[in-house]
């Protein structure tokens, strides 16, 4: 009861006190549950992230300029043999570990269970987990060494991933290369700033956007690990890009030779709607504006064609200096599952609330400089994002066999 009442105070004190309408209906197991759950959230973020959502609008964003990148194509043949021996020489060396932001839903794809557990067969042999690790077991057979994997899962995600990989002999990776830690959960909230009860006794949660992997990484002593390790550079890579080169030579030594604490990959937008972030210098500072956030004059304008393919290498020097760097939230607006007055969980047909997301590469800004390789789409970007169409299954199918 004391504990009922201590949350009970700091909820009424966040107006939040609908949270607890139902509690006098729960049995005794959901109050613990809902009181614990209450007991974990950081209600003056979450008033601070509303804080942030009220006051958004396009016209903020500072001016945007074009950032200067290097193509592939215009490397020389001593250029890129020059990269992807010093590339080789830091595997050799393990100064390279790799991090994969694999805790999303999924939701756009509609796809049950971890995204990497989709496959391009019936087997598990060609889902996007083993494709991932099979690259990494070549990169490591070059170069006669074990590169350590780390794999970022959420509190939804986590188990299943786990129990796919065990279940799957970790696809003749060494078990004791991979790592997997938890990114955390944050509430979802309606358009006044208000928690969301998914059912009587449960608060409706969400990944905190990929952008939780720092926080998280340093939370699960990942980031201690790696300075154990003696790891220069971590390769950062999502999950959904079929033709992802994990760990790729050319480009860690491209990274390493260039001298800038960030390095990117890039390719060409392929038309002006293409979901994809773009690269550019925001007050001067290496960015990334996100589709999600930008006008349609500025999706348009054939300045910014450089787009984020979720493949980066940070120095772990960058990466243990700008850790403790609060990010800014980004609002999507979704559909959210939530309970009507009688307590019936209801789903409507338009969106409901935000899921508040952190992105990644709003850390690039604290780089001084970034260096941005822009390669051939038809060789390393094959996403997966949709049920059908462009960006599917299909068609990242087409581009891989
Ligand atoms: C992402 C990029 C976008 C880029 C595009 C390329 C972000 C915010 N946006 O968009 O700039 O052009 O990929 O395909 O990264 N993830 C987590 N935890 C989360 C949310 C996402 O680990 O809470 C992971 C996903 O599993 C995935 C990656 O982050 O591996 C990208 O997330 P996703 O939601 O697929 O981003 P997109 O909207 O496709």
């Amino acid at each position: 009861m004391e504990q009922y009442e201590l949350l009970k105070r700091k909820i009424d004190y966040y107006d939040q006190g609908h949270l607890l309408t139902f509690y006098n209906e729960l049995n005794a197991t959901e109050k613990e549950s809902l009181l614990e759950q209450i007991s974990g959230i950081n209600f003056e973020e979450i008033e601070k992230a509303y804080k942030q959502l009220s006051n958004r609008s396009f016209k903020q964003r500072s001016e945007i300029t074009p950032i200067e990148y290097e193509s592939i194509s215009n490397l020389s043949d001593s250029e890129r043999k020059m990269y992807e021996e010093r590339g080789l020489q830091l595997l050799r060396e393990k100064k390279v570990a790799v991090v994969l932001l694999a805790g999303g839903q999924g939701t756009r794809l509609g796809h049950d269970g971890p995204k990497g557990t989709i496959s391009f067969s019936d087997s598990t042999k060609q889902s996007l987990f083993a494709l991932q690790a099979e690259r990494l077991r070549k990169i490591e057979k070059k170069t006669d060494s074990i590169v350590p994997w780390y794999i970022m899962t959420s509190p939804i995600n986590d188990k299943e991933t786990r129990d796919y990989f065990r279940n799957n002999n970790y696809f003749n990776c060494n078990p004791n290369q991979i790592f997997f830690f938890k990114q955390d959960l944050i509430p979802t909230i309606t358009p006044k700033g208000k928690l969301i009860l998914e059912s009587k006794s449960k608060i409706s949660m969400a990944p905190n956007g990929n952008g939780g992997v720092f926080t998280s990484m340093k939370s699960n002593g990942v980031l201690r690990e790696l300075a154990e390790k003696g790891i220069k550079w971590v390769f950062f890579n999502n999950i959904d890009n079929a033709l992802v080169q994990v760990a790729d030579p050319l480009f860690i030594g491209f990274a390493d030779k260039k001298g800038s604490r960030v390095a990117s990959k890039a390719v060409k937008k392929r038309e002006p709607g293409e979901k994809v972030g773009i690269f550019c210098l925001s007050e001067g500072r290496p960015s990334v504006i996100e589709y999600s956030e930008m006008s349609e004059e500025e999706c348009e304008d054939e300045n910014f064609f450089n787009s984020n393919i979720g493949i980066h290498l940070f120095s772990l020097s960058f990466l243990k200096d700008t850790v403790n760097i609060n990010l800014p939230y980004h609002f999507a607006h979704k559909i959210i599952p939530t309970i009507n007055e009688n307590g019936k969980t209801i789903k409507s047909n338009a969106p409901n609330g935000y899921k508040l997301e952190k992105f990644y590469f709003d850390i690039f800004k604290y780089a001084e400089s970034m260096s941005v390789l822009q390669v051939l789409r038809e060789k390393e970007f094959a996403p997966v994002k949709n049920r059908s169409g462009e960006d599917s299954l299909e068609s990242a199918r087409k581009m891989l066999f």
